[in-house]
């Protein structure tokens, strides 16, 4: 049996971005039941982590998912290639379909373990931790997630010395580390990528990221551009719908964000209080404040839903708004 998930899709591939503190198990649920990405795609986690008896508990809770999200990819960090077989074990035990290496955050912390974007910075090391991972990993396979440089466009080497490890999906955010996240991307780039594929590892699948804001506008772009799929990040925040290309009424995306609150609650049902209070809630108001806008009295909702404690309390708001 084919255990090689990406050669199962159909292209262009619509995937979801990882977003580490967003796209926990309760928001993936809300995609699942609302619009479903072809791949799913988990936060990251430490391979440090997975490896100290006190990370273990914390990154195993995030790596929590359920059987119907599938296919679904864990995403790991860290710098040395050591704790990435044990890491692509784990995970590979746990059920995931792929595992994902970021080699593209900018955050500083992960930069001074070595890796994230820094990666970008020792190519020996990045292919180094490929190959431990893959050794881990055993049959399920393997992606990277990278930009096109560090403080300039670096693909004529970056590229190559990845795809040389024989990734079965490379992940392209379309910026350099140093651009962080400001737009726009350098989509024009995605045709050189491709060719440097097609000559260094044909079966490698590029994934494009960047900016994308509609299912429409990626297909636009795998057509143009011959790329096998797209990743979609901040588009998708508080737009459960996004995949299914619907459009809410203002009192569906209202309730949405109700039964995404109710969803998380119940994943945390073991923390919860006797007032329904939890310390992770707080987590929700991300969510709450990307649902909650772009109609009239919005701005007043929002603010009033940063202050609840409760699901409870959230659902009042709402419910009185609505009336
Ligand atoms: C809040 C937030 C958290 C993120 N966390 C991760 C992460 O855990 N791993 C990762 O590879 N990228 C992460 N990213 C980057 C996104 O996956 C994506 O590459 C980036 O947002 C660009 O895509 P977009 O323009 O579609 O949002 C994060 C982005 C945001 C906004």
């Amino acid at each position: 049996m084919e255990v090689n998930f990406w050669k199962k899709l159909k292209r262009p591939i619509m995937a979801m971005a990882p977003m580490s503190g967003i796209t926990d198990e309760a928001f993936r649920l809300m995609l699942l039941k609302y619009g479903k990405p072809d791949v799913f795609w988990t936060e990251f986690v430490s391979v440090d982590g997975l490896f100290s008896e006190k990370g273990k508990k914390y990154c195993l809770d995030i790596l929590k998912f359920n059987p119907k999200e599938r296919p679904i990819v864990a995403q790991i960090f860290g710098g040395d290639p050591a704790y990435f077989e044990n890491a692509a074990k784990i995970i590979a035990e746990l059920g995931f379909d792929g595992i994902d290496i970021n080699m593209g955050c900018p955050n500083r912390d992960i930069e001074k373990i070595g890796g994230g974007a820094a990666l970008i910075k020792t190519p020996e090391l990045a292919k180094e931790i490929i190959r431990a991972t893959k050794k881990g990993a055993g049959e399920i396979p393997v992606s990277v997630k990278t930009r096109i440089g560090y403080s300039k466009n670096e693909i004529a080497e970056w590229i190559p010395a990845i795809l040389e490890e024989k990734v079965a999906a490379l992940i392209i955010h379309f910026r350099v580390r140093e651009e962080m996240f400001a737009p726009p991307a350098h989509w024009e780039l995605a045709e050189e990528i491709i060719k440097l594929r097609d000559k260094v590892s044909p079966e490698t699948l590029i994934i494009g990221n960047g900016d994308v804001k509609s299912v429409e506008e990626a297909k636009e772009l795998a057509k143009n551009t011959s790329i096998d799929g797209v990743m979609f990040g901040r588009s998708i925040l508080g737009d459960p719908w996004f995949f299914a290309q619907q459009k809410p009424t203002i009192p569906e995306r209202l309730n949405a964000v109700i039964e995404h609150s109710e969803i998380f609650d119940d994943l945390h049902k073991e923390k919860l209080d006797k007032n329904g209070h939890y310390k992770q809630f707080d987590a929700m108001k991300k969510h709450f404040h990307s649902s909650v806008k772009g109609f009239n009295g919005a701005k007043e909702l929002r603010e009033s839903l940063m202050a609840v404690k409760s699901t409870d309390e959230a659902r009042n708001l709402i419910k009185n708004f609505l009336k």
